[in-house]
This record gives C-alpha cells, sequence and structure tokens, in this order.
C-alpha cells in the first residue's frame, strides 16, 4: 500500500512537472459565448469595454452572473462611469464555480462567495461578497452582503455550463451595492514617469522625459494596451556610458525596445514565449525583438545580448503592465553580440541550414554600423539575413530546452519509480 502511494505520488509529480511546461490553454472566450445569446449582448459589450472579459478568459473556476438587456438598462440610467460599471459588473464574477445543480444543493441552504470586486482593491471590509440562499421549492437568491437593503435578485436559468471552469448563469436584477456603486476616480490615464520614479525606476523615467517623442508613443498606447520593461536605477546607471554613446536615434530605439504595444500580464507573459515585437520594431515587426521565458516563478527576458529578470511588478492593471528588470535591454541592431554569448551558443542541431556563421558576420556589420554614429537600419540588413528567421531559430532553441527540460524530468521521476 504504502509502496503504491509513493508511485502514485511520483507519478503524480511527473504529470505535474509535465503540464507546468505546456502553455496553458486558453479555456475559454467569454465574448464569443455571449454573443451566441443576443438577450446579454449589453452585457456582453461591458464586459469588454470595462476589459473585464480578459479578466474572465484568464480565470479558471468562476461563475458569471448576467442579466439581459433591460435588466443592463436599468443599470446604465444610472449613468455610472466606466470605472465604476467594471467594479458593478466584477461584482457579478464569483470565484467559485456554481452550476445550476450546486446552488440547488446548498449545505444549510445558504453561503457567501467572493468576486473579483472583492479582490479588485476597490472593495473595503466585506464589500465584493455574495450571499446565496437556496430557498425552498427551488428558488435560488443572490445579493450582496452589502446591498444596503436592496432585494435581492433571483436566478433565472443556467446559459453555460464548463465544468469546473466557467459556469453562466442568468439572474433577474443586476446586484446592488453601495461600495460598488461608489465613484471611482476615473483612473485618468496612468502618469508612466510619476509611476516608475515612485518605484524604483527614477532614471529610466528621466532618459523618457528627456525623450518627449518616445514618451509620447508609450502614452499612446496606454488605452489599447502596453507592457513595460523598466530597468532599475542601478541598471541604467551601469549602462549609463553606453547610453551616451548612442546617436539620438540609436537612444530612441533603445528606450523603445522596452515597451510591447500589448497588454501581458505575468500569467500571459509566462505563456505566450516570444518572440516580441517592441516599439522599436519596424511595420513588418522583423527587427528589435526578444524572447520571454519562464523558469519556475521567474520571469526573464532574453535578447541576443543581455538575459534580465523581471524582480517585480509595478502595474500589472489591463490593458497597463510595468515590470522592473535588472538590466537594460540591448539589441543586437545597436550593440555587438560579444564572441563569448555567439561561442556558448547551443550547438545547432543537425538539420539547421550552415548560414548561422554568415549571419554572424552580418551583425558585426550591424554592430559596426551603430558604433560608428549611424542608426542601425530598421530593415531586414539583406536577403542573406533575416532577422525573423534567426528569431524563429531562438525560438525553436527554446522549444527544444523546454523539452529537453520535460524529458529530464520524467527521467528523473522514472528514476525515482525504480528506487521506491
Ligand atoms: C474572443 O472572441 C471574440 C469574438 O468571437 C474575438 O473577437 C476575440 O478576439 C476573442 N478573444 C480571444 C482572446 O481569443
Ligand atoms: C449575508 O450573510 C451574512 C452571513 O450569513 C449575514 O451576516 C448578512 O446579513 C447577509 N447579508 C444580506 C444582505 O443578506
Ligand atoms: C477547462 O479548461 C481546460 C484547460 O485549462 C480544458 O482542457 C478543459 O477541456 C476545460 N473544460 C471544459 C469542460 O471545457
Ligand atoms: C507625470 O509625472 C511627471 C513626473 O514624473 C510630471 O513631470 C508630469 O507633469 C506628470 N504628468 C501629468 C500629465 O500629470
Ligand atoms: C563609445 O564609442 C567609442 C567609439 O565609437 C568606443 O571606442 C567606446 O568603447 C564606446 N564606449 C562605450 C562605453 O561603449
Amino acid at each position: 500500500m504504502r509502496r503504491f502511494s509513493s508511485v502514485l505520488a511520483a507519478s503524480l509529480v511527473v504529470l505535474a512537472a509535465a503540464a507546468s511546461l505546456l502553455p496553458a490553454a486558453r479555456a475559454h472566450n467569454i465574448t464569443k459565448i455571449l454573443a451566441q445569446h443576443p438577450e446579454f449582448s449589453t452585457f456582453n459589450h461591458y464586459l469588454s469595454a470595462t476589459h473585464l472579459a480578459s479578466e474572465i478568459n484568464r480565470r479558471l473556476t468562476i461563475t458569471l452572473l448576467v442579466v439581459d438587456n433591460s435588466g443592463m438598462a436599468d443599470l446604465l440610467a444610472k449613468h455610472l462611469s466606466l470605472p465604476t460599471l467594471r467594479n458593478v459588473l466584477a461584482l457579478h464574477v464569483l470565484t467559485d464555480y456554481y452550476g445550476a445543480k450546486k446552488l440547488h444543493q446548498i449545505t444549510g441552504g445558504a453561503t457567501t462567495s467572493a468576486t473579483i470586486f472583492q479582490s479588485s482593491g476597490h472593495a473595503i471590509g466585506t464589500a465584493g461578497f455574495i450571499n446565496i440562499t437556496d430557498h425552498s421549492r427551488g428558488k435560488v437568491t443572490f445579493v450582496a452582503r452589502d446591498s444596503g437593503g436592496a432585494s435581492p435578485a433571483t436566478f433565472v436559468k443556467s446559459v453555460k455550463e464548463m465544468p469546473y471552469n466557467i459556469s453562466i448563469l442568468q439572474i433577474s436584477t443586476i446586484l446592488s451595492s453601495p461600495e460598488a456603486e461608489a465613484p471611482v476616480a476615473a483612473p485618468g490615464p496612468v502618469n508612466l514617469t510619476a509611476l516608475m520614479a515612485n518605484k524604483g525606476c527614477k532614471a529610466f523615467a528621466d532618459l523618457l522625459l528627456a525623450t518627449p517623442d518616445v514618451l509620447k508613443s508609450f502614452q499612446s498606447n496606454l488605452d489599447s494596451g502596453l507592457t513595460v520593461f523598466c530597468p532599475d536605477d542601478e541598471a541604467v546607471s551601469a549602462f549609463s556610458p553606453k547610453y551616451t554613446n548612442l546617436t539620438a536615434a540609436g537612444k530612441s530605439s533603445l528606450l523603445r525596445y522596452h515597451a510591447v504595444p500589448v497588454y501581458y500580464s505575468p500569467q500571459l507573459l509566462k505563456t505566450n514565449n516570444g518572440p516580441f515585437s517592441t516599439l522599436a520594431s519596424d511595420a513588418h515587426n522583423k527587427n528589435y525583438k526578444y524572447t520571454v521565458k519562464s523558469d519556475g516563478d521567474v520571469i526573464t527576458i532574453k535578447t541576443h545580448i543581455v538575459t534580465a529578470d523581471i524582480t517585480s511588478t509595478l502595474i500589472d492593471q489591463d490593458p497597463n503592465a510595468v515590470y522592473v528588470i535588472d538590466k537594460v535591454l540591448e539589441p543586437r541592431e545597436l550593440f555587438k553580440v560579444p564572441e563569448k554569448v555567439i561561442a556558448d551558443a547551443p550547438a545547432p542541431a543537425p538539420a539547421a541550414p550552415p548560414k548561422k556563421k554568415k549571419s554572424t558576420a552580418a551583425k558585426h556589420k550591424a554592430a559596426a554600423t551603430a558604433a560608428n554614429g549611424a542608426p542601425a537600419p530598421t530593415t531586414p540588413a539583406g536577403p542573406e539575413e533575416s532577422p525573423a528567421d534567426d528569431d524563429t531559430a531562438a525560438a525553436d532553441n527554446a522549444a527544444l530546452r523546454t523539452t529537453a527540460a520535460a524529458w529530464t524530468v520524467l527521467a528523473a521521476a522514472a528514476a525515482a519509480l525504480f528506487l521506491a
């Protein structure tokens, strides 16, 4: 028996390890699911407008309480601001899974569920909890714990159940909560530089302030999605001699290289292993890229020259994220790829095309151009070097390494089984 359970434990370790190495599949797309039900189109629209949809998509084990278009009309008649609407709708996303069946089997007839409003940072005390009561004769009601005396909403029907990922239940009316409906100061555009300056990235913020056109392009992406990797003060200070050496165009490209025009939460960073196009990439997205990898809890950004670790999160609020990193990211378009890195590069797989050497030479050419003071070319160097190919190669290598790691884990676990 003991032997059996240790074998079982070892197998579970193998499964868990293998699963953690696979990119997490997106479990659901709430926008798409609700689109099949036109009676919830207003609710669906506001889930997207408040960016709650992506928050819902990246979570598992949740229950969404929806109201039909007339229920939403009552809410919209209150003329709440978008950030306040977000709080009210967040109160309708329970962080537990309730299918219709479970609703009618609530132990003791009543329970309480947390919501994502509760964990939003806007809720105080017990705000953000929902009381669910299973009355006699199958009637189930929902009321915010701090409803301020408002009458409960009634369960109408189950719209969609994907156990135990997401359940969508229709309720009769919007849940009322003075806390959720309290006016939220519209989070005006995030002041990126102020945020960075307050949290250990003052030197980088100062570089942005000294380069207004770059700061402007960062800011113009705040609404649609922006992820910034901001080197800490120590990193910027160590890099300062190299920075001063760059031309104005080089400085601009270097700063832009630290931002990606897409919102990446830490989870999304872990599951999208690049190559990432940056604000410095040209229209064809072939240059100024890097790969993002995760190793356990550490997320690293790898250019051809440096590997930086994310050391903290300054802000993660869809659609914006700012992470602190411990090195300035050096693109190979501006800096020479050190010989050591080339020498240490993993041996090319047998099938690798023999053009590796040529592309190294091309890199030197690009680096030399940059050192001469001219901005590095923003278009691919020529037919003999396609940076996109190179990035693909890097991604392939990363994939190979991941597979190798998976096999190592499997082998180790198999050995453990033998010894058990
Ligand atoms: C979800 O579905 C909608 C509508 O079909 C689509 O526009 C959107 O891109 C999808 N989102 C994701 C993250 O796949
Ligand atoms: C919700 O449940 C809690 C605990 O059972 C109770 O103290 C509270 O009064 C309930 N709130 C409402 C509005 O029903
Ligand atoms: C729940 O999500 C997982 C992926 O995270 C997926 O494999 C599974 O099929 C989903 N379950 C249902 C019922 O859709
Ligand atoms: C943002 O913060 C910077 C300080 O980092 C300040 O100079 C600037 O005026 C602020 N901008 C806005 C729009 O408040
Ligand atoms: C600055 O550029 C000069 C010549 O282009 C070079 O010799 C020097 O090493 C560079 N300094 C740094 C810190 O990169």
